[in-house]
């Protein structure tokens, strides 16, 4: 993965070792992220500590199904206990907050704890309309201080919303996982195993790029301009063809991308025989 390196405005001052997994909107596969990612730094021998303040306790569930306890520590915390697990963890190595649905009080302390927080959401209306939500609690605990993404997940059962949520988070400004994390039975059917993490499995690159701490992708604005020259050509009335075209021209980063609007508008424009 290429990723730019970041401007000095985007490098954070915190350490990046407590990433917290928040989505306000239930089943937005925030423990299946938790729990890959956890793998991920245990496979490599890194130290790791699975916060789960979920009262629900999936992922305190899956570790311990998994038999893995010893290799991933795991507390359950509720509202009071869980900055002091979280400072006492983050002592050891990495720690993975792992938030519940539905709560805003532990959304709230899950980002406040963390150094970093990942977003992850399937691109269903119901995610998408609790999205705000979510993001207004990101945003006004952040700031500037730490990154956060959101990482777009069960992509390929929903390509062609997924590609719209794309558009619309990146017409937005608001920083994604250059990664998606596809639709796959071996997720779904994770809990409480051993997750199955091949050496091309997406949240490779999500932990890649969540430790890398950089916000937008190398080619971020270039992806963006594409999908809206690609929505243009996908109009039929000239003039909404003619305003998205020039829309896809005005987003594009060189001059190939601004040529192929250009010329897609003077087709539009030529006289018909
Ligand atoms: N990439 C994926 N592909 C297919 N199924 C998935 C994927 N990720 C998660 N799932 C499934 O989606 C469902 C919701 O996932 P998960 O439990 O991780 O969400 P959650 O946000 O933690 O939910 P809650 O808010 O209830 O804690 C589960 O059945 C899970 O197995
Ligand atoms: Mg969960």
């Amino acid at each position: 993965m290429t990723l730019t390196n970041p401007p000095a405005q985007q490098m954070f001052p915190t350490r990046g070792n407590v990433i917290a997994v928040v989505n306000l909107k239930g089943g937005s596969t925030k423990t299946n992220v938790a729990v890959h990612l956890a793998t991920l730094l245990m496979e490599r021998g890194e130290p790791v500590h699975l916060i789960d303040a979920d009262p629900n306790a999936n992922a305190a569930q899956w570790v311990e199904g998994a038999g893995l306890q010893d290799r991933i520590g795991v507390t359950r915390v509720d509202n009071l206990t869980m900055k002091a697990a979280v400072e006492t963890a983050r002592r050891y190595g990495y720690v993975i907050i792992d938030t519940p649905g539905n709560q805003d009080s532990m959304a709230f302390r899950g980002v406040t704890y963390a150094d970093r927080i990942v977003i992850p959401m399937a691109p269903t209306p119901q995610e998408v309309d609790l999205l705000n939500a979510t993001l207004d609690i990101v945003q006004d605990i952040c700031g500037d201080t730490k990154p956060w993404w959101v990482l777009l997940t069960k992509a390929t059962k929903y390509p062609s919303e997924t590609k719209r949520l794309a558009r619309l988070l990146m017409g937005a400004g608001t920083p994604l996982i250059e990664a998606q994390i596809p639709d796959l039975k071996r997720y779904a059917f994770a809990f409480q195993e051993l997750p199955e993490l091949s050496e091309d499995d997406p949240y490779r690159r999500v932990l890649e790029q969540v430790q890398s701490g950089v916000r937008f992708f190398d080619g971020y604005a270039r992806q963006y301009a594409a999908i809206l020259l690609e929505d243009a050509l996908a109009l039929t009335d000239p003039d909404e063809r003619a305003a998205a075209l020039h829309a896809a021209a005005q987003a594009a980063v060189d001059d190939a991308q601004r040529a192929a609007a250009q010329r897609h508008l003077n087709a539009l424009h030529a006289p018909t025989e």
